[in-house]
């Protein structure tokens, strides 16, 4: 589709991004402010502060976003928002700022689900890889700090729920035991790392399968995790409660190795098992787990053995960035969708249902 040209913008949790995306495919500047800094020194996301912070970036990632390509508010066919779902705080001050620059330029706006925009990063075109477009049915994996789901797609825009997590998000997960394992914020890039040091690879830990359902339920790995960890300090020696002391790095390896092979062993089998019984033609992942190396490579491996072709955005667009919403903006833009000046933050918006 060549089309419209977006501003999107995102700011449903610690991600201040700002883009200018043609078409829902070609991206032309695509910044992200992250907060991740800010969040480390309290080793998780206080809403208020990631809100303020949304609050003091968000002008300077739009000039940085315009300025990249040159784009001139002539250009912009309109603008595009995250409104859900995410922290109420966050998404109110990407919302007005949307609101504003709409009413000031006169451009149309477009209200966008951030999971929706998960999905379709699938069609942003990378010139780094592989220019494939997704091909309907498609099956959906969408693994983010906030959501862990699959969705059958027969066409664009139209989802259904083919199973979800019954408690935590798959990134929650990496998130808890990261901090279990004394390792930095936030969890998910921190257990890839350590994991990749791990020599033995004998730790297993639990696979949660909910029998032939295409439901996730993560928990359970963090009990235990906790029941693991806390057996490897014993082994070490240390005294209970004494939360200073650190199990040795190669300890730490091999923990997060076991951790990161259930998630991600529980993923990608069932993605395929739900992509071969509903028949799709393409499989895409999405999400900021999506950025992990590890699924990335067995979900390839496991989609090119049933050769099932598969579309995963490169790392930097599997996390939350502006580019996605411009790519599910551009899908909304072009079915006729326009959101009003009255637009409010949802911060439960579901994007299928059953
Ligand atoms: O999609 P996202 O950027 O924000 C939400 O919409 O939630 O996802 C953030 C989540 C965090 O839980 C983070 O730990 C996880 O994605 N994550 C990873 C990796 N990079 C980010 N998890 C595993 N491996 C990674 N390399
Ligand atoms: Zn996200």
């Amino acid at each position: 589709m060549s089309g419209p040209l977006l501003l999107a913008i995102e700011s449903s949790c610690d991600e201040t991004g700002i883009a200018v995306v043609e078409g829902g495919r070609r991206i032309h500047s695509n910044v992200v402010a992250s907060q991740v800094a800010l969040h480390a020194a309290t080793g998780g996301i206080v809403p208020e502060v990631a809100a303020r912070a949304h609050l003091r970036w968000i002008a300077p990632a739009l000039d940085a976003a315009l300025a990249d390509t040159g784009t001139d508010w002539t250009d912009i066919d309109g603008i595009a928002v995250t409104y859900g779902p995410g922290l109420a705080g966050s998404l109110l001050v990407g919302i007005n700022f949307a609101k504003a620059l709409a009413w000031v330029h006169e451009k149309p706006l477009v209200a966008v689900n951030h999971l929706e925009g998960h999905v379709y990063a699938a069609w942003l075109a990378d010139p780094d890889t592989d220019p494939m477009e997704p091909v309907f049915p498609v099956v959906a994996l969408v693994v983010s700090g906030g959501h862990t789901f699959l969705v059958e797609m027969r066409d664009h825009l139209s989802y259904r729920l083919l199973g979800s997590t019954v408690d935590d998000a798959a990134g929650e997960a990496f998130d808890k035991v990261g901090r279990l394992l004394g390792l930095g914020y936030p969890g998910g890039p921190e257990i890839q790392r350590a994991a990749s040091g791990a020599i033995a690879r004998d730790v297993v830990f639990p696979r949660a399968w909910l029998g032939d359902t295409y439901d996730f339920s993560f928990s359970g790995l963090k009990t235990a995790a906790r029941r693991i960890v806390d057996a490897a300090r014993a082994d070490a020696g240390f005294a209970p409660g004494d939360t200073e002391a650190h199990l040795p790095d190669a300890t730490v390896a091999e923990l997060a190795h076991g951790f990161q092979e259930s998630v991600v062993d529980v993923l990608v089998t069932k993605t395929i098992r739900a992509a071969t019984a509903v028949g799709a033609r393409s499989i895409v992942m999405g999400g900021g787990v999506a950025a992990n190396s590890v699924l990335r490579a067995r979900l390839a491996a496991a989609a090119e053995e049933r050769r099932l072709p598969l579309i995963v955005p490169r790392p930097g667009l599997c996390t939350d960035n502006g580019a996605m919403i411009g790519a599910a903006g551009a899908r909304r833009y072009a079915a006729g969708e326009r959101a009003g000046l009255g637009l409010d933050a949802r911060p439960s918006l579901p994007l299928a249902q059953r």
